[in-house]
């Protein structure tokens, strides 16, 4: 069992010639749920929540982040793996009650949280707020004050650490919105700390997405513990240090980050502080999980280049146009005659950037022939719009020889709906 070179999940492998996700074949899933889709690997999710707690340890409170791709059906898996999660709005909150999920072990972060949001979650009973902004605090008290219990706070703290990844994912630094700077921060631990209506339970940072060595970890634990030495007041029934998520994956070309290093970078001061780890991984968990599965259109040679036209877009997957990010792709059944030409793959959308990759080496295509793009399993489907009034892809969860679709394709009323007078 050949595993597909760049997939990063032993999980998606060339049996018989054909890509197959777990015991499926890529080719019979497009025939009965059509193209482009997002393929996800059951198994693949498991084995990397598995090896965060054999990292991080049992104790350690592990909070999926729902943007990486807040499919019900996947919230469901990881609620039953142990997870907790990492909310970012409303909206996911609503998608964890949608789902008849417990939100008790759920964390809140964001940079410009709404009232309504507060209370919602406030009202959730969720484990406590990651707070990035003063103008949280006197709405925070209020819903706890209209609740009748204090509402359990953690300072995201700004570092001003590199964590060495793409600038658009960068959010450590001090030029980044998030988070409040440590020259900023004991004034709003006093506020917090004077406030009956909040308690201060912990610290937060998050660096940042695809971080690929352990060191920023280190240096923004070392930052936030000489914050908080400085002042008694500051460490004062403290119990959880959030060190956010950013866990890096391979894309076909580097390593993944190596979390027991993280872990080990990490545990001997949180233990001796008594404070319990919380991370919150996206990408780490899904990553790998998923593909999107592309139908070949035709070909095209203009300039320089040859261009192979595939009906998957930016509007399905943006990380390329977004971040110029490269995910491997290869062929679902490749021809062993064929020769390997070079070719940009790109989709219909009306728009340069409108590319899945650029100067791929990939056998010579027909019309019709399948090509997976690898990795795509977070902040694919969750970043996917109807541009050029595209349907998004159907999705399905492979677990061994089972197969669920997890969310249909859209249909063209569904689009048009709110649009049409009522
Ligand atoms: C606060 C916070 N936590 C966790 C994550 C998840 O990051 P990743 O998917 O890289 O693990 C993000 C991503 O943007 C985030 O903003």
């Amino acid at each position: 069992m050949d595993s597909a070179p760049g997939s990063g999940s032993p999980h998606f492998h060339l049996r018989g010639g054909e890509l197959c996700c777990e015991g499926v074949a890529l080719p019979s899933l497009v025939e009965q749920f059509g193209s482009p889709l997002y393929v996800y690997s059951a198994a693949t999710v498991r084995e990397r929540v598995a090896r965060l707690r054999a990292a991080f340890g049992e104790r350690a409170h592990l909070c999926y982040a729902v943007k990486a791709n807040p499919n019900l059906h996947l919230l469901r898996l990881l609620h039953d793996l142990g997870c907790g999660f990492d909310l970012v709005s409303g909206g996911e909150l609503e998608r964890l009650r949608a789902a008849s999920l417990p939100t008790a072990r759920s964390v809140f972060a964001g940079v410009g949280k709404e009232p309504w949001e507060i209370d919602a979650a406030v009202a959730a009973g969720i484990l406590f707020f990651n707070v990035e902004s003063p103008h949280e605090l006197p709405l925070l008290a209020a819903a706890g004050a209209r609740g009748g219990r204090a509402v359990q706070v953690a300072l995201r703290l700004n570092p001003d650490v590199d964590a060495g990844t793409h600038a658009y994912i960068s959010t450590g630094k001090d030029e980044n919105k998030f988070g409040v700077a440590i020259d900023r921060a004991g004034a709003i631990v006093d506020a917090i700390v004077a406030d009956p209506w909040l308690e201060l339970v912990g610290y937060h940072v998050h660096l940042g997405s695809q971080l690929q060595t352990a060191a920023p970890y280190a240096a923004a634990l070392a930052r936030v513990t000489a914050f908080v030495d400085q002042d008694p007041r500051r460490a004062e029934g403290v119990r959880y240090y959030d060190l956010g998520g950013g866990f890096g994956i391979g894309y076909g070309r580097g390593e993944e980050l190596d979390v027991e290093a993280v872990a080990q970078a990490v545990q001997p001061q949180l233990a001796a502080r008594g404070w319990t780890p919380v991370i919150e991984p996206g990408r780490y968990l899904l990553g790998d999980a998923g593909i999107l599965v592309t139908t070949v259109l035709g070909e095209k040679a203009q300039g320089k280049a040859r261009f192979l036209l595939v009906d998957a877009a930016m509007n399905d997957l943006l990380r390329p146009a977004l971040y110029q990010a490269e995910h491997p792709i290869v062929a679902v059944a490749p021809r062993a005659d064929a020769d390997e030409v070079e070719v940009d793959v790109v989709g219909p959308v009306c728009e340069t950037s409108d590319f899945l990759g650029r100067g791929r080496r990939l056998p010579r295509c027909r019309a019709g022939d399948l090509l997976a793009v690898l990795a795509a399993g977070a902040y694919g489907a969750s970043m996917a719009s109807n541009y050029n009034t595209r349907r998004r892809p159907a999705e399905v969860l492979v677990d061994g020889d089972q197969v669920r679709r997890i969310r249909r394709r859209e249909t063209f009323a569904q689009l048009f709906e709110n649009e049409v007078e009522a």
